[in-house]
């Protein structure tokens, strides 16, 4: 390593979107020093970085965020001067259902990782903090209007309650230290490695097993669809060019109401995996979450008007790659739903 090389501990790199920052990381830059901390919680999978797994440039540690103990003895001496922190519990329905273990992670576990990051730039090597949060924060819109950088926070759920707690947490770290941090909100993200109990990969799975396609309500809730690898390149700029203290709303103008996008999915179905067609047949409503949010659209025209973020991918396709994905990919998905994914780290990893 030369004293250019980036140094980035990636928290919850295990999970869908940190892993997918860890190829895009990888793929994008040859000098480059990786130590991804993560859990391994029923959401963290080490085959989502199996690819790099004989790669010296990344290196794998099983720790909880929100153990304070088990940060400071595995993390302090790790030799790093970015953090990208995406840990978190990340699904509303498990929040509404035991709220506990997100603030845990989501609270606890940023202030301990805020801490960790304090002692290095209090040390002179750390140069950012990227805190990875959700459109959520900003609760629910009407039919128009979408949230801003400015736009006040409101959150709804346990989940988003607890992502602003660990917002604000990281903004305070700017103002009470002057630490480099920069947050970044984004909407709902899609694309490979993705946990099928989020919307587009349990309609996926379910069309491909012939299962109900539950649709919650009406299915008129309006979400706002990014591309997780648009995801990972907008983060990668702001680590790179977000001023400190900012935040930066991420997104790509691509609103469509749950039903849309559950009838595209199975439009998709019919065409690659014909012999279940035709799929809408599988729809059901069923009853509606609790406290939810009806609509969440992103402004991103800070990102591309200050940093000059340019997503590179269309919906049309990026929907169509990520279908096809997981039609490719049984073998990483079966595993999942038989529970035998969890295994791997005692066979791969016992350290
Ligand atoms: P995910 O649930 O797929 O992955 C979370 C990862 O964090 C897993 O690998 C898990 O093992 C790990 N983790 C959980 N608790 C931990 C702990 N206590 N210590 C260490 N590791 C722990 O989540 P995701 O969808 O990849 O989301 C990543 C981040 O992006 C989260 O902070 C989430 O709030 C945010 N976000 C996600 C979306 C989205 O659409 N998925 C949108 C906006 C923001
Ligand atoms: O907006 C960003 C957020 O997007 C992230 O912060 C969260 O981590 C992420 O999980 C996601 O939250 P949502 O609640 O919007 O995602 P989910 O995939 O759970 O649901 C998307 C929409 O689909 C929502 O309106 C609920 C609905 N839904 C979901 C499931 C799982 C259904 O209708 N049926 C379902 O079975």
């Amino acid at each position: 390593m030369n004293s250019t090389t980036r140094k980035i501990l990636i928290t919850g790199g295990a999970g869908f979107i940190g892993s997918n920052f860890v190829h895009y990381i990888l793929e994008s830059y040859e000098d480059v020093k990786l130590f991804v901390i993560d859990k391994l919680t029923y959401a963290g999978n080490l085959k989502n970085l199996d690819r790099w797994k004989d790669d010296s440039r990344l290196d794998f540690l099983r720790v909880d965020i929100a153990d304070k103990n088990a940060v400071n003895t595995s993390c302090e001496n790790l030799d790093f001067n970015e953090v990208a922190h995406f840990a978190a519990e990340s699904h509303v329905d498990r929040s509404i259902t035991g709220p506990e273990e997100f603030v845990r992670t989501n609270v606890m576990g940023t202030f301990y990782m805020l801490e960790l990051a304090r002692k290095k730039y209090e040390q002179g090597s750390l140069t950012r903090f990227l805190h990875v949060s959700t459109d959520e924060v900003f609760g629910s819109l009407g039919e128009d209007g979408a949230f801003s950088e400015t736009t006040s926070y409101a959150p709804n759920s346990p989940y988003s309650a607890s992502k602003a707690g660990s917002d604000h947490l990281v903004r305070s770290y700017f103002h009470t230290y002057g630490m480099p941090v920069v947050t970044t909100n984004c909407s709902n993200n899609y694309g490979p490695f993705h946990f099928p109990e989020k919307l587009i990969p349990l309609m996926i799975l379910n069309c491909l097993q012939g299962k109900a396609l539950p649709v919650y309500g009406k299915g008129d809730n309006i979400r706002d669809w990014l591309y997780v690898k648009d995801h990972c390149s907008a983060i990668d700029l702001a680590m790179l060019k977000g001023v400190s203290g900012e935040t930066y709303n991420i997104g790509t103008r691509n609103e469509m109401n749950n039903l849309q996008i559950v009838e595209l999915i199975c439009t998709l179905m019919d065409k690659y995996h014909p012999a279940g067609a035709p799929h809408k047949k599988l729809i059901q409503f069923v009853k509606d979450r609790p406290g939810h949010d009806f609509r969440y659209a992103i402004d991103p025209s800070k990102i591309e008007n200050q940093l000059g973020w340019k997503p590179k991918y269309s919906f049309e396709t990026a929907i169509q790659e990520t279908v096809e994905w997981y039609i490719k990919n049984g073998d990483w998905w079966k595993e999942i739903l038989s529970g035998e994914y969890k295994s791997y780290y005692e066979m791969q990893y016992k350290n």
